[in-house]
């Protein structure tokens, strides 16, 4: 079997690819080793840059999103007993987010991918990258396939990355010492927008996915198992970390969905070797806090879709030679501003008072400087692309 090409693995990255690619007349395979069923229900992020929402909407793959999801032009900090808004159409205006689960999207690219004839293989068993130099091939439960490129879109757990031969690549690492338990509840939003706060028992997110599903987030010991947590304690928990504010009541409702997330900051440098490019999560890694690990897939992709076209259009290889570089840039602004929202908002147990005092001192700053919560503004809806 041969394809232009080979991609591993059918998240965001993966899907999105195969289909601009496919809008370029380039032809690929996804090869995943879940089940479609898996990855249209596993729950993870939610908020959507307007680049992001901008590119599905060109690609044709935006119509449910324009419908569903939930446009967000501001969002709150709560900490020290208030709230304050960051208010995006005074900071940045014209700019926003959208609200719309990521499983939805990837659904959507499902669906886009397999009415246009495109091949994705689920339950794909023991992938292997091979020949990375020239001549690069993928082998599968007893299948091989030929192809031009392999593009390693499978996580941060794939096969693509290990298979870079050792002494080639640059680790950039941080692990953070707590964890995010995710939970999926069936209730209305306790409010209009998200709200990340601050509290000395830890962090807390309330986000939402429709008028009728919301998504909370706690800080939790890095070692959390979703056992310690029943209902009951989650929804206590909650209620002392966001009912902070006079007047703020939270409404609780069935959790249908429980999660603990690591947290981790993590770069590879160059983000390719020979014939193998890696894109999102393979690559880099964000603590969620920004919000940025879905957009910032999605802008590798970007990158990526106009590399190759150049070169099966014109043959040109110079945009995929310079491929890591043109990514690097971005994937380090969202390195830096998912790490210092992280340490913003998080409580860190060898943290003394003189810390919690810098955190807040620098909380008041961003709630109340124009110009320190233009940057936050700016970030988080996502800075515009360089192409
Ligand atoms: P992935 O979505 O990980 O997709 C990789 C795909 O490759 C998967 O489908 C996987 O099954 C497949 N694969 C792996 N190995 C192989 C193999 N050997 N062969 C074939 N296929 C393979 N970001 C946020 O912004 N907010 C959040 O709340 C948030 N929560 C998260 C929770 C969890 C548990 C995780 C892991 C990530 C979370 N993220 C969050 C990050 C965000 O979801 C990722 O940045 C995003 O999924 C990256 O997309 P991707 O396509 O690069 O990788
Ligand atoms: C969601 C996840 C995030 O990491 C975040 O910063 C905001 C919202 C969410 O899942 O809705």
């Amino acid at each position: 079997m041969r394809t232009q090409v080979g991609i591993i693995g059918a998240g965001p990255a993966g899907l999105l690819l195969s289909h601009l690619l496919h809008l370029r007349g380039i032809s690929s395979v996804v090869l995943e080793k879940r089940s479609r069923d898996y990855v249209e229900r596993r729950v993870r992020a939610g908020v959507l840059e307007q680049g992001t929402v901008e590119t599905l909407v060109e690609a044709g793959v935006g119509e449910r999103m324009r419908r569903e999801g939930l446009p967000h032009h501001g969002i709150e900090l709560r900490y020290g007993g208030a709230g304050h808004r960051i208010p995006f159409e005074k900071l940045v205006p014209g700019r926003s987010i959208t609200v719309y689960g990521q499983q939805e999207v990837v659904k959507d690219l499902i669906a886009a991918r397999l009415a246009a004839g495109g091949d994705v293989r689920f339950d794909v068993e023991d992938v292997a990258v091979h020949s990375l130099e020239s001549e690069p091939y993928v082998t599968f439960g007893g299948e091989r396939l030929d192809c031009d490129v392999i593009a390693g879109c499978d996580g941060f757990h794939g096969v693509s990355r290990p298979a870079i031969p050792e002494g080639v690549l640059t680790v950039f690492e941080r692990e953070y010492p707590f964890a995010w338990l995710g939970i999926l509840a069936d209730v209305e939003p306790s409010s209009e927008e998200l709200i990340y706060t601050r509290t000395d028992r830890g962090f807390a997110l309330h986000s939402m996915r429709s008028p009728t599903v919301s998504r909370f987030y706690l800080q939790v010991p890095a070692d959390t198992r979703v056992e310690e947590w029943p209902d009951d304690r989650i929804w206590d928990e909650l209620r002392a970390r966001l009912e902070s504010v006079p007047g703020f009541t939270l409404t609780t409702g069935e959790i249908t969905e429980k999660g603990v997330t690591p947290m981790r900051s993590f770069v590879v440098e160059p983000m390719q070797y020979g014939r193998l490019y890696l894109a999102g999560d393979a690559a880099h890694i964000v603590p969620p806090t920004g919000a940025k690990g879905l957009n910032l897939a999605v802008a590798d992709v970007r990158v990526l879709t106009e590399a190759l076209a150049a070169y099966f259009e014109g043959g040109s290889t110079e945009l995929l030679d310079g491929y890591s570089e043109a990514c690097l840039k971005r994937v380090w602004r969202a390195q830096h501003f998912s790490w210092w929202m992280t340490m913003l908002l998080h409580t860190f147990e060898d943290d003394d008072a003189y810390g919690r005092k810098l955190q807040l001192s620098y909380l008041d700053y961003v709630t109340s400087s124009e110009a320190a919560a233009t940057t936050l503004a700016e970030n988080y809806v996502g800075l515009p692309y360089a192409t």
